[in-house]
């Protein structure tokens, strides 16, 4: 048997797995909440959920793939023989499939932004709403972005773990952490940052509802790839001498300083120009940012045209970087137990998720007449594993290595065979065994009644 790939350095590991965790969620999905929600008071919320809840489950995650050293779906056979345990690892493996392939599709609109700014087509367009309406309801437009992502995911991924995925991360994270720099510096000259900057920093406590509450530990398990068989996947790669606690404390902490300068770049630029909304849902990235960009900088056009290419150049790397992780769940298992080649698995996973992506793609334009539950496809494919399966995952791992899975396993391996002093021990434990199952019940009954 040939040995198993792993990551060849802790930077490695931490790059990529916080490459998972920052995505469209940190840019794109994070801002429209914050907006949503009514600021600072959600972000405190937010940060909450991450320390006590996403970081718990993130560890624990970490422990059980690196414990089983195989893909998400035999970690659990592995670790819990015979048991229903193995259907937390299925609906992992199936909902990363699902998600990329809709992922793939916003994924897919922010190559097609990157390209019309660097043509200059965005600048040029007058009516945004028109442009972005007009751009995914094309027949054929977003199906193509769509698949011209999923493939430059597939030529990542398909060249194994150090040579394709951690060599990308440790490209791409810098760059991506460069690119929010220099955004972030430049947002600081608009007239609209100290009223961007107190909407961020500013909690109204009034604003804490039971809705805001659920959204943040959503949104939390979103954006940190918790509940689906990504992290547990990565972290089957990890050394023995991985320290999982401070892993899951950089990753932790990296996600959540993205998707505050995400929220640093986009409100003191929304509030630049007066009239406008930083309640505009989903269009607040595709639809009210190029107006923004626009008109902040009518006068200088080429720092706008900079600015705006820099932003979705930002944007798309920071999809790409999930999308590959998303791949590598099903690619591995495909790998690992039909026993085919790296490549073949990876082209399987490639071809069956653009075949799902071009209904996903298409139900903003001439399928968005077909719903189930009154949902386009799109939609769908985003309830089920954004609110169903990755909450209900989060919480069934939480009680699995709370309840379930021997103590004595849980404390080699976030000791590393007690190389390390871990002083939150019991708190970990107790934070798993009944926080953690008890709040994300709260979110998926939410989800679920909503
Ligand atoms: N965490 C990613 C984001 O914030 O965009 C999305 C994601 C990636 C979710 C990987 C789940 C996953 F397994």
């Amino acid at each position: 048997m040939s040995e198993r790939a792993n990551f060849g350095s802790k930077m490695g590991v931490i790059l990529a797995a916080s490459g998972s965790a920052v995505g469209l969620g940190n840019i794109w999905r994070f801002p429209c909440m914050v907006g949503e929600n009514g600021g600072a008071a959600f972000i405190l919320v937010y940060i909450l959920c991450v320390m006590f809840l996403g970081v718990p489950v993130m560890v624990s995650e970490f422990l059980i793939g690196r414990r089983a050293k195989t893909n998400a779906i035999e970690a659990y056979s592995k670790l819990a023989p015979g048991t229903p345990w193995i259907w937390i690892g299925i609906t992992g493996v199936a909902a990363a499939f699902l998600i990329l392939s809709y992922y793939g599709v916003v994924a897919g609109w922010t190559l097609e932004y990157t390209v019309a700014s660097a043509v200059g087509e965005l600048s040029g367009a007058k009516d945004y709403t028109a442009f972005f309406n007009d751009f995914v309801s094309n027949p054929w437009k977003p199906v193509l972005y769509m698949a011209v992502f999923i493939l430059l995911t597939h030529i990542v991924v398909v060249r194994g773990v150090r040579e394709g995925i951690e060599k990308f991360s440790k490209i791409m994270m810098p760059l991506l952490l460069l690119i929010i720099c220099v955004l972030v510096g430049c947002s600081f000259s608009l007239s609209g940052f100290e009223e961007g900057a107190a909407f961020l920093l500013r909690p109204d406590f009034s604003k804490v509802t039971n809705k805001v509450i659920l959204d943040a530990m959503g949104q939390a398990f979103f954006s940190m790839s918790i509940g689906m068989g990504c992290l547990c996947t990565y972290a089957s790669y990890f050394s023995k001498d991985t320290d999982l606690m401070k892993t899951a404390g950089s990753v932790a902490t990296i996600d959540t300083l993205v998707a505050l300068l995400g929220g640093f770049i986009i409100f003191p630029a929304v509030f630049s120009v007066p009239g406008l909304s930083a309640d505009a849902g989903a269009g607040l990235v595709f639809i009210t940012l190029p107006n923004v960009f626009h008109l902040i900088f009518q006068n200088v056009p080429w720092l706008g045209y900079i600015f705006s290419l820099m932003f979705y150049v930002l944007l798309m790397l920071a999809a790409l970087t999930s999308t590959i992780s998303l791949h590598e769940v099903s690619t591995a298992y495909i790998h690992e137990r039909l026993k085919w080649s790296r490549k073949k698995a990876a082209w399987a996973v490639t071809a069956g998720c653009i075949f799902l992506g071009v209904f996903c793609a298409l139900s903003f334009g001439v399928l968005s007449e077909i719903k189930l539950f009154d949902l386009t496809i799109f939609d769908l494919f985003d309830f089920v594993t954004a609110k169903l399966i990755m909450p209900l995952g989060g919480m069934f791992i939480s009680i699995f290595t709370g309840w379930y899975l021997e103590r004595s396993i849980v404390k080699a391996e976030v000791t590393n065979e007690g190389k390390l002093k871990i002083p939150f021990f019991k708190f970990y434990i107790f934070l798993l065994k009944f926080v953690a199952p008890v709040c994300i019940g709260l979110i998926f009954i939410n989800e679920l009644f909503k």
